[in-house]
Order: C-alpha cells, then structure tokens, then sequence
C-alpha cells in the first residue's frame, strides 16, 4: 500500500462532528484565498461524518469531505462519494497530507460500500495519481447573440415561463432527474441541495454574473424543459452590453432544446450568451447554422475513482454480450488490483469475478475511471499507450462493451 505514515502520523487526521464541522473546515478558505461569506448556506449539504481534518497540535491544518451520492451510470446507479471541501493550509502543503487524507477517505468510500469516488478537481494535475481518471467532459461557449442563428428555423411550440424558487422547488427536480436517469455522470440532488444551491440567488453566488433566473418550458401541458440563467446588464458606448450565462438547460424533447436556446437568445438587453459546464457534443453544435461562432471549448469535468472494481462493474449495464478479462494496476488501492473476468449476458447485466486466465486488457485504475462511463474507450486509451491490449481484438470487444447509450454529462457541480 502507498502510504505515507509520516504526514498521518505528525498530522492526526480526525472526523468532524456537528459541533466541530466549522472549525475543520476553516483551512479550505486558507487554501483557496476565499473569504468567508457569512451569507454561505452551502453548509447544509455537508455530511460532518464525512469530514475530516488533519491536525497540527490542536490546529486544523487541512480538511477533506464528502457527500453521498446516487451517481448515474449506463443503465442503472451507483453509491458514489462526491469528493468536496479539498484543501491543505498554505503553511503546510507539500508536506504529504492530501495524500494521507486521501488514503483515509478511500478507505472510509470503501467501507460505506461505495464502489466508486468522483470530484470536481481544482487542478487536474492532483487526483491521477490516487487513481482518479478523466471521467466526463464538459463544453464552454461564448457566442455574440447575432451568430446565434439556426441551421433550420422552427416556430416556437411551446411557452417560457419564469418561476420563483418556490415553484420551481415543485418542477426543476422532477425535470432534472427524468434526464438524469439517463445520463450517465449525473448525480441525484437532495431538496436542500435544490433550495439552497441550484435555485438560491444571493449577492455573493451573483459575483460577476448577475440576478439569477428560473425558467420552465411547457408544451401540450406537460414540462419539458428548464434554464438557470444569469443575466448581467452592462451598457457601452454601442448600447445594451448584456452577458447571459447559462448555468443549466435542461430538456427531454427536441422541441424544448431549440425553444430553450431560442428564448435564452432572444433575451432583451443581452449581447453575449455563454455556457458553461454543457454536455459534449453540445446540441447548437448541432442546431446552429455556424457552430464555430460558439468558440466552443472542451474541458475536464468530473474524476472518477473506481474504488471497489467488482461492485462497481456490476452496477452498469453493457453494450454487447461477451467475456473481457481485465488486469488492473491499482497502487493506491491495492484490494482492486489483479485480474477479473467480466461476463456480460444477453441482458447487458454483467458479473465479475477474480480470474486466473491470461488478460485481454491491462489498465490502471484511472484508466478504468475514464472508460467506466463510457466518455473515453479503451481503444484511445491504448493509442496513447495506456491500456494495453494483450489477446487480438479485444479492444474492440471492451470498446463495444463499454459504450453508452448517451454522452456522459455531469451537471453538478459540487
Ligand atoms: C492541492 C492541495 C490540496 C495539495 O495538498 P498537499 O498536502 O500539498 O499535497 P501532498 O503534499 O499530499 O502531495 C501529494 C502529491 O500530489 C502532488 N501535488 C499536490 N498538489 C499538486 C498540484 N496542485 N498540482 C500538481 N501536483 C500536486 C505533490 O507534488 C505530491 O506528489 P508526489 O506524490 O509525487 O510526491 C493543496 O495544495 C491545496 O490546498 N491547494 C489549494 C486548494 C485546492 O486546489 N484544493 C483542491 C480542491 S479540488
């Protein structure tokens, strides 16, 4: 096992409680050179028996959490943890303590029965070597509102409505977890994660982005659609000067994605709309008369972090039917390493055991991490030179296996 008992041992590491969970986390705001915001209600998502600190003498020095989640993968869910609240003091970093917090959590995930761990990392550069790997992308964009012009111009069918967070307390859930079933990389959100961080809008969550707007899309009756959108007045020598940021769309149908965009373009005052944190592909890519003026950009989003190999690959379902055995290279997590055979039925249900026979496929842990939802497949993985295929064809097979039914997307972030 790679570990580092010095920094666990100079720095006790200790599991907040209710009472202790402010105090714990005090060296996250040391960290990311965040000043408090009194106004913070970010809080009340926190698990406290999920947070630890490490302890120099009497004083927190760095902290860890995380939050229990449902995570979607290929036709089903998984237990996941959603790493958060990662940050070393200044005056102790690159002492080995977020490596000793990350064994500790890894092996708290484990114990909860969670087969997977993913995060939002600050750097991508941090996680890969405890095993993360690139697991969901995420699309940027900018686009002046006048190159938003569409490929193949519809009326609008349905109608926009804005909401209060009362309302949308009542819709935005229920519309978010229709998509998120589907969506491999979404999480489930509890009401108090809805309330007081997705529909919420204080001073300090505006920052540059201005007054917070909820808005539904109705057609025939039924919701098929929502926006969380921002929009920030700004006016030049030329006029309106407007930046809309869409934070979130969400549809189910095709009519409400284009009606969606077309009301988030046509919004009075506004002459840049940007996104961020969008699915890849996006759909104006597709929807577009001229994608380029988006000047779409593709970015790391979540890390995931297979921590129990069996369980987590029984969670999904597969593509083909077939057998693949996998050699896992697994430093960090020691109890995944070695060689299981992963059996997949006519059903897509798979099973998993450890396995004797010679790998077809030989691949870390992150590796596994970028493939297990299915955004990257192990066959770019292998052009690269990091999975290496040991028995003729069986990239392919694991390609076949692996591939989703939709692009991986995470929405949340966390
Ligand atoms: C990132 C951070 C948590 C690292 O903590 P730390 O205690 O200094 O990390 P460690 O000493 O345990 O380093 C473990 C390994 O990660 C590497 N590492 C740490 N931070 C890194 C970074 N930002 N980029 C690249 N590598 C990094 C170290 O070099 C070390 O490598 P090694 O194992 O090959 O020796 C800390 O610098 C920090 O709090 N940064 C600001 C806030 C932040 O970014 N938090 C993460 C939120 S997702």
């Amino acid at each position: 096992m790679t570990d580092t008992p010095r920094a666990a041992d100079r720095y006790p590491i200790r599991t907040a409680t209710l009472e202790t969970v402010d105090a714990f986390v005090a060296p996250l705001n040391l960290a990311f050179a965040d000043i408090p915001d009194p106004g913070d209600e970010e809080r009340r998502t926190w698990e406290p028996d999920r947070i630890i600190a490490a302890f120099d003498g009497t004083e927190p020095v760095a902290t860890a959490g995380a939050l229990t989640f449902r995570l979607s993968v290929p036709g089903g869910e998984a237990a996941a943890a959603g790493v958060t609240l990662v940050g070393v003091s200044p005056s102790h970093r690159r002492r080995g303590i977020l490596r000793a917090m990350m064994r500790h959590q890894l092996d708290d995930v484990r114990a909860r029965g969670e087969s997977i761990a993913i995060l939002w990392a600050s750097e991508g550069a941090i996680y890969q070597r405890f095993g993360y790997g690139l697991a969901t992308l995420g699309g940027t964009f900018e686009i002046e509102r006048g190159g938003a012009v569409f490929a193949r111009p519809a009326p609008v069918e349905g109608t926009v409505r804005l909401v209060d967070l009362e309302a949308a307390m009542g819709i935005f859930p229920a519309l978010y977890d229709r998509v998120r079933v589907e969506t491999p990389g979404m999480v489930g959100r509890s009401e108090t994660w809805w309330r007081w961080i997705m529909l919420r809008d204080t001073d300090h969550m505006r920052g540059a982005n201005g007054m917070k707007f909820l808005a539904v899309y109705e057609a025939d009756g039924q919701v098929e659609g929502t926006a969380v959108y921002r929009v920030k007045p700004d006016w030049d020598d030329r006029g309106p000067n407007g930046r809309l940021v869409a934070v979130e769309v969400l549809a189910t149908t095709p009519r409400a994605t284009r009606d969606l965009w077309t009301w988030l373009f046509e919004v009075d005052l506004v002459r840049l709309v940007r996104a961020v944190r969008g699915p890849v592909p996006h759909p104006l890519q597709l929807l577009l008369a001229d994608p380029r003026r988006l000047g779409f950009t593709v970015g790391d989003a979540i890390w995931l972090r297979v921590v129990d190999v069996p369980a987590a690959l029984v969670a999904r379902t597969y593509g083909r039917a077939g057998a693949l055995v996998l050699e896992v290279r697994d430093g960090f997590c020691p109890w995944n390493a070695g060689r299981w055979r992963l059996d997949i039925g006519a059903d897509g249900r798979g099973s998993v055991e450890p396995a004797t026979a010679a790998p077809d496929v030989t691949l870390d842990a992150a590796d596994l991490g970028a493939t297990y939802l299915g955004t990257f497949r192990f066959s770019e993985l292998a052009r690269v030179g990091r999975v290496v295929e040991n028995t003729a064809g069986a990239l392919l097979r694991a390609d076949e296996m692996f591939a989703a039914a939709r692009a991986p997307w995470c929405s949340t972030m966390f």
